[in-house]
């Protein structure tokens, strides 16, 4: 039997700098620093204007990203840790801060500020998210499958 595995790189997160990024209210990208540019493998033209989930890594579970927006847009800061996807299908760990940006009160955009993480939490956080993932995968493969018929024949079965 043939084996096959694709191989997947790692980029550290270099120590006194922070990586940036500001999206509007519905998570456009439309600022990102240098540091951003050089980790995630991208010119930042390439980026501004795109939706912030080009840079999405598989492995992050859907939870994550639901807390993400749901925090933020009742004003608070989101804190978490983050597996994001390189132009070069590499991968990146960070600590991220993202929060709403107010102009008179008024909120006018979102921002984030990352950090990178020890080995140790970039370890504890795959599992974490690997196991996040199978569960809501599971779920989700239910809700996705199952047509009227199948339902009834499931019912049907269950009696
Ligand atoms: C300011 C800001 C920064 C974000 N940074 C990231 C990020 O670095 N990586 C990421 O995958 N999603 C980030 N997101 C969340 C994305 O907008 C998106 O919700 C996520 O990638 C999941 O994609 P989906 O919502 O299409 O499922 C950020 C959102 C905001 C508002």
């Amino acid at each position: 039997m043939e084996t096959s595995f694709d191989m997947f790189i790692e980029t550290e997160v270099p120590e006194n700098e922070l990586i940036i990024s500001r999206t509007d209210l519905s998570g456009i990208i439309t600022y990102i620093n240098e540091t951003f540019a050089h980790i995630s493998g991208y010119e930042p033209e390439e980026l501004i204007g795109k939706p912030h989930n080009v840079i999405r890594h598989p492995d992050m579970p859907k939870s994550a990203f639901d807390d993400l927006w749901k925090t933020i847009k009742a004003g608070e800061t989101w804190r978490g840790y983050v597996k994001n996807l390189r132009k070069d299908k590499g991968y990146y760990w960070v600590y991220a801060e993202i929060s709403g940006v107010l102009k008179d009160g008024k909120l006018v955009e979102y921002k984030s500020i990352r950090e990178p993480m020890s080995r140790e939490k970039r370890i504890e956080m795959q599992n974490v998210y690997d196991k996040l993932r199978s569960e809501e995968e599971h779920s989700s493969r239910v809700v996705l499958y199952v047509d009227n018929d199948q339902l009834e024949a499931i019912k049907a079965f269950e009696k």
